[in-house]
């Protein structure tokens, strides 16, 4: 190629990829499975768009070598938001993102399999998704998997739905067969509201009405489903929101410096603005927007920048930078929906990390309301959560976060649960809106607190927390060091499984959730001991290890000692103080400890006493010698 065609060439590519460039973007996902043709179908929109990008690019495809895959033009950072980042977490998810590209509309589309995993992968999808093309077979019509996606879809607030009826070349392209489709459909979407909706007789394998009219159904005077997705509008309808920055760092490279960095949630920032800082509550006003080193008159949603503010105000990571005539709320305990993405199952009480963008906090699921049957739409009561579940729960957190409700702003209300003890991602789970009842319940401040109790004392509290199974020697040891430090003046209690079991837990038994409930109540009696100035001596068999951790943070690191009292399961069988073992090996009691529960050992004890090798005594004397009571 001479010098001079060279130069046309790149000059015309130049000018295709900066048309491109201004091409806005639909994020979508097919939602149906393989017999509904779904493969044929994304490779037919891979295929034809391809052809027309070919055409295009023909003869600069071979002139250029920087530029010569639609690939290229593809902006990957679109990917990488939404739950896709949970990938980081550990969780494995089978989204494909495919990329094509016609003249009026980039296309990114996440084809998701139909297998067993099916609620997470396509949750996970859909949470990115501006609009989904629900396949169905026009021979076989609605099934229960349409009503799953269509189920998915709206949780996860897709507000365009295309339903494409495929195949329609095996039903000889008959109008009513199309019609009796659409007026099912409409009947299962009574409840929902999707901003639009078509429907569009297509036959992905020969063709029609996928890019051009069909022939065959000239009854049909709709667009085709190429045409549909190039020109639905999806975005900008709903009007601009109210500024939203979380702060993912504190930006201080310098004394004088102190920036506020992250990616703008929603809305827009102009230099002098009145923003407020939540939690806080702060205000402040904008002195600076900076972005790559420039500084900015004003920034946009998706922009990262950092903010510089007129005065000192106190902000850290996971705080949210909003416009102060609108701010957002705050909250610590709220209804969600969960995705249930372990095949571990959650439990009432368990206390999870839940993340929303920046903000790391200790979370617990306070009562599951209900879960829904995604095939019938029912609901139907939960106790536990299991992969694929999804469920309404009620969560309590650690301390008050700013979030906004999953439908008004999917960025910040959005979240994770993640598993303390693995680092593994539990759920996905979307914030419906706040309990109001936590911001009516004040905390009391007591003039007398914890320090005087102890002062009156004369020594420091404690909670000695005793872990084994079940005829270990818990009860015997915690007795028995009681009755030392009795003789030292000291004031002691015994929390013990059994006794709290007749009383303020007698409605639990031994299943996980209950096991876990169980703790949960022990480590609160507990907290409210050591406050009370006591030294708290807690005989549980707790044989998970995150309960065990959860009263730990609960009442502080410095106050808990763990001690685990380690016998072996046959030394505890052959004592069996009770008889249980012998009525547990016979069959007669459900979930025993150790024999058919489980038992976590505890990886890393305060104080570990192998019962087997230890007498009484010098157990006791083993606990008083790590015991530190001095204030
Ligand atoms: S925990 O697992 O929830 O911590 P907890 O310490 O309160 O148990 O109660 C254990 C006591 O309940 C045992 O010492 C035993 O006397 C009695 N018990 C009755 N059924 C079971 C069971 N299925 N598993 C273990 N202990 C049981």
């Amino acid at each position: 190629m001479d010098h001079h065609n060279r130069n046309t060439a790149t000059a015309t590519l130049n000018a295709y990829v900066a048309a491109q460039d201004k091409l806005d973007t639909l994020r979508f996902i097919t939602c149906g499975s393989v017999d509904d043709g779904k493969s044929t179908l994304i490779g037919r929109l891979l295929y034809e768009s391809q052809l027309i990008f070919e055409d295009q690019v023909a003869t600069l495809k071979k002139d250029s070598k920087t530029r010569n895959t639609q690939d290229e033009e593809i902006d990957f950072s679109l990917l990488v938001d939404g739950l896709a980042s949970e990938r980081e977490q550990g969780i494995t998810i089978d989204v494909a993102y495919r990329f094509f590209n016609t003249d009026h509309r980039k296309f990114i589309v996440a084809d998701t399999p139909g297998h067993e995993q099916y609620t997470r992968n396509m949750a996970t999808g859909a949470s990115t998704a501006d609009l989904a093309i629900i396949l169905i077979d026009a021979r076989n019509g609605i099934l229960p998997q349409t009503k799953r996606h269509t189920y998915i879809c709206q949780m996860m607030g897709i507000q365009h739905i295309v339903v494409a009826v495929n195949k329609m070349d095996m039903v000889d392209y008959e109008e009513e067969r199309f019609e009796e489709i659409v007026q099912a459909y409409q009947e299962i979407i009574k409840g929902f509201s999707f901003t639009s909706l078509a429907f569009i007789p297509v036959s992905a394998l020969r063709g029609d009405n996928i890019i051009s009219p069909s022939r065959n159904m000239s009854w049909y005077k709709g667009p085709s489903l190429i045409r549909y997705i190039e020109t639905v509008q999806v975005h900008g309808e709903e009007g601009e929101k109210p500024f939203r920055l979380a702060v993912q760092w504190v930006n201080r490279p310098t004394q004088d410096f102190r920036g506020f960095s992250g990616t703008i949630a929603a809305g827009t920032v102009q230099k002098g603005m009145e923003v407020k800082i939540l939690p806080s509550g702060e205000t402040a006003h904008t002195k600076e927007i900076v972005c790559f080193e420039q500084s900015l008159p004003t920034a946009h949603k998706d922009q990262a920048i950092t903010l510089v503010l007129d005065r000192e105000v106190d902000v850290s990571r996971g705080d949210l930078i909003v416009a102060a005539n609108a701010p957002c709320e705050v909250g610590d305990q709220f209804e969600v929906q969960l995705i249930w993405m372990r095949k571990d199952p959650g439990f009432v009480g368990r206390s999870y990390i839940l993340k929303l963008g920046p903000i790391h906090v200790n979370a617990h699921i306070l009562s599951l309301k209900h879960k829904v049957n995604i095939n019938t739409y029912e609901t139907q009561p939960a106790t536990s959560l299991e992969l694929n579940d999804i469920v309404t729960a009620k969560i309590k957190l650690e301390r008050d976060i700013p979030f906004e409700s999953f439908s008004e702003c999917p960025e910040l209300g959005s979240f994770i649960l993640i598993d303390k003890m693995t680092n593994e991602t539990c759920a996905a789970g979307m914030i419906q809106y706040a309990l109001r009842r936590a911001q009516n319940v004040h905390k009391q401040k007591l003039k007398i607190d914890q320090r005087s109790r102890q002062d009156l004392n004369g020594h420091k509290s404690k909670l000695l927390w005793f872990t084994g199974l079940s005829g270990s020697g818990k009860s015997t040891i915690a007795n028995k060091l009681e009755q030392r430090l009795y003789a030292q003046g000291i004031r002691t209690y015994i929390l013990d499984g059994d006794n709290l079991r007749h009383g303020l837990n007698q409605d639990l038994g031994f299943t996980e959730a209950d096991r876990i409930e169980n703790i949960r109540r022990a480590g609160e009696v507990s907290k409210l001991m050591l406050d009370a100035g006591v030294v708290v001596m807690a005989a549980f068999i707790s044989p998970f290890e995150a309960e065990r951790a959860s009263v730990r943070h609960l009442v502080g690191h410095d106050n808990f000692v763990e001690i685990f009292v380690d016998t072996p399961l046959d030394v505890a069988e052959s004592r069996d103080p009770k008889g249980l073992y012998k009525k547990a090996r016979q069959g007669d009691i459900p979930n025993f400890t150790g024999i058919n529960s489980p038992y976590e050992r505890p990886t890393a004890p305060d104080i570990h006493i192998e019962t087997d090798k230890t007498s009484l005594d010098e157990a006791v004397d083993m606990i008083l010698q790590k015991l530190d009571l001095h204030l």
